[in-house]
C-alpha cells in the first residue's frame, strides 16, 4: 500500500481509540507509551508529522531538529511499528505505560498531603499553591507584595510575589507554569520563593537580598486546573476557539512578536502549538504583557520556567538565520547556569542555544516577546529535568534536586549578568 494511503486508513482505524475518561471524569492513559524517535532528514520528518495529525493517538511530548518524543495510544501502535520500519528511523521506548506513571505520581501526592497541605514532596494544586502564597505574604510582610497579572478566561485570578529586601536592586521576572502540564515549574518557582525568604546560607541570602523578584508561580491557571482535575497532559489554555470544536491555544506562542512567523506556530486550533486567532487573544498572556510592559524599567531578566529536556533557550525563536545583537553574552550566561548545574553531585547536564537553532522555530513566546519588544536584554526559557525518561510526569522525589540545581544556576546566572554589565538599574526607581 502507499504509504499516503496507509496512514490514512490507519488514522481512521485508530480514531476509535482516544484515551477513555476513569470514573471521575479524568482521562486515562492505560497503555499509553511515549517514544522517542530519532531521525536524520526532513523527508522522514514529515512523514511523522502525519502521525501527529491524528491527535486522538499521537500526542507530542517533546519536539527537536533531530527527534520528537510522541505519546502513542496503545490501539496505535502496532501501525506506529510499521511506521517507523517504512520510514527508516529510530524509536526508543521511554514510557511502556503513561497512566501508571500518573498513578504513582498521585500516591505519592496523597502520601504527602497525610503530613500536611503544601511542601515539596508532592504537586500542589492551585488551591494549595494560593493559601500558601498567603502565608507567605503574612508572614513576611515588610519585604514581600501580593500582585494580581489579571484574570483569567475561566476568571481564576492570575498572581504573582515581589520580593524586595531594598531599593535600587535589579530585577528578575520568573514566569513558571505557562504550560499546563509542566508541574515541575510551579514546584520549582514556590520553592525558590520560600528559600528566598527563609534560607540562612549565605549565597542564598545574598542573592535573595540583591535582586528583585517578580514570580509568578502559575501563569495558565485554568490549564494546570484541568491538568489536576480532567487531564494530566493539557498543555494550553481553555479559551474555546470561534473555528474548531478543539479548545485551547499555546499560550506560549500568543505574543504579539513576530507571532506565527516561519512556521514558528501552528494554525490549527486542534495542534499542540497553536498561535491563537490573533496575537494576545489569551486574556492570561494579555494580562502578562501588560504587566511586564508597565513594569518593563524594572526588569533586567526575564526567566520562564518549562519542561522537560534540560534546555537553556534564548532568543531568537522566529529564525535560525540570525541571531540576536548580545548573543555571544547570551550563551556566556546560559553557560555559566550549565556549568554551575553541571558541578552539583547530581551531575544533570543542561545544553543551550538559541530555540530556532537547537530546537524549531517557534514565534510568540514570553521570551521573544521581552526580548524583541520590552527591551529586556537577558531572556531564557529554561526547560527543566528530565530527558525524557518520566518526561512530564517526573516524579515528585526531583522536585527538590530540580529546584536545587535552579537555584544554583540562576545565582550562576546572575553573577554573569552582573559582570557583564546587566544588571544595571533601568531607571530610578
Ligand atoms: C494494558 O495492557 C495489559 C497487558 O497487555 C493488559 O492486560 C491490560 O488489560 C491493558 N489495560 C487496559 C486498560 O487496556
Ligand atoms: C536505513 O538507515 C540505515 C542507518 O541509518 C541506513 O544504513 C540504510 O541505508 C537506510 N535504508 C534505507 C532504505 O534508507
Ligand atoms: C469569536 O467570535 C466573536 C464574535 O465574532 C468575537 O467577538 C470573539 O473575539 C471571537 N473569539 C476569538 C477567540 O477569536
Ligand atoms: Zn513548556
Amino acid at each position: 500500500m502507499a504509504l499516503n494511503s496507509f496512514l490514512a486508513a490507519l488514522t481512521v482505524v485508530a480514531l476509535a481509540q482516544g484515551a477513555s475518561l476513569g470514573q471521575d471524569e479524568r482521562l486515562r492513559y492505560d497503555n499509553y507509551s511515549v517514544y522517542k524517535v530519532q531521525f536524520e532528514t526532513q523527508e522522514q520528518r514529515s512523514l511523522l508529522g502525519k502521525f501527529v495529525e491524528d491527535r486522538d493517538n499521537f500526542r507530542i511530548w517533546h519536539e527537536a531538529n533531530d527527534e520528537l518524543h510522541l505519546m502513542i495510544s496503545p490501539g496505535a501502535l502496532s501501525e506506529f511499528n510499521s511506521e517507523i520500519q517504512m520510514t527508516n528511523v529510530s524509536a526508543k521506548l521511554f514510557i511502556s505505560n503513561v497512566q501508571e506513571l500518573i498513578d504513582s505520581e498521585e500516591d505519592a501526592n496523597l502520601r504527602a498531603s497525610r503530613d500536611g497541605s503544601f511542601g515539596w514532596k508532592k504537586y500542589n494544586m492551585l488551591a494549595e499553591i494560593y493559601a500558601w502564597l498567603d502565608e507567605i505574604l503574612a508572614n513576611y510582610p515588610a519585604v514581600t507584595e501580593s500582585f494580581v497579572l489579571g484574570q483569567s478566561y475561566e476568571g481564576r485570578t492570575i498572581r504573582g510575589i515581589k520580593i524586595s529586601y531594598k531599593s535600587n536592586n535589579p530585577g528578575v521576572f520568573i514566569e513558571s507554569n505557562i504550560h499546563a502540564r509542566e508541574w515541575i515549574t510551579s514546584a520549582t518557582a514556590t520553592w525558590l520563593i520560600n528559600e528566598f525568604l527563609t534560607s540562612t546560607d549565605e549565597l542564598v541570602r545574598n542573592l535573595a537580598e540583591s535582586h528583585d523578584w517578580y514570580i509568578v508561580p502559575v501563569l495558565n491557571v485554568d490549564g494546570f486546573v484541568y491538568t489536576h482535575e480532567k487531564d494530566r497532559m493539557w498543555r494550553k489554555t481553555r479559551q474555546p476557539s470561534n473555528i474548531s470544536s478543539c479548545i485551547g491555544v499555546d499560550p506560549n506562542r500568543n505574543y504579539d512578536s513576530h507571532w506565527m512567523e516561519n512556521d514558528g506556530a501552528s494554525s490549527d486550533p486542534c495542534a499542540e502549538d497553536y498561535g491563537g486567532p490573533k496575537p494576545f487573544s489569551e486574556p492570561e498572556i494579555q494580562a502578562m504583557a501588560d504587566f511586564v510592559s508597565s513594569n518593563r524599567d524594572k526588569i533586567n531578566v526575564l526567566l520562564a520556567f518549562h519542561s522537560y529536556s534540560q534546555l537553556l533557550l534564548s532568543p531568537y525563536g522566529h529564525t535560525n538565520e540570525e541571531f540576536p545583537p548580545n548573543y555571544d553574552d547570551l550563551m556566556a550566561v546560559a553557560k555559566a547556569y550549565s556549568a554551575a548545574v553541571e558541578s552539583l553531585p547530581y551531575g544533570t547536564v543542561y545544553r543551550y542555544g538559541t530555540s530556532a537553532d537547537i530546537l524549531y522555530p517557534a514565534s510568540g513566546a514570553t521570551i521573544e516577546w521581552a526580548y524583541n519588544e520590552q527591551e529586556v536584554e537577558i531572556t531564557y526559557t529554561i526547560e527543566f529535568r528530565d530527558t525524557g525518561r518520566y518526561g512530564f510526569i517526573l516524579p515528585p522525589v526531583h522536585i527538590i534536586p530540580n529546584a536545587e540545581e535552579a537555584l544554583i544556576g540562576i545565582v550562576a546566572l546572575l553573577d554573569k549578568c552582573k559582570e557583564l554589565g546587566y544588571l544595571k538599574l533601568k531607571s530610578a526607581q
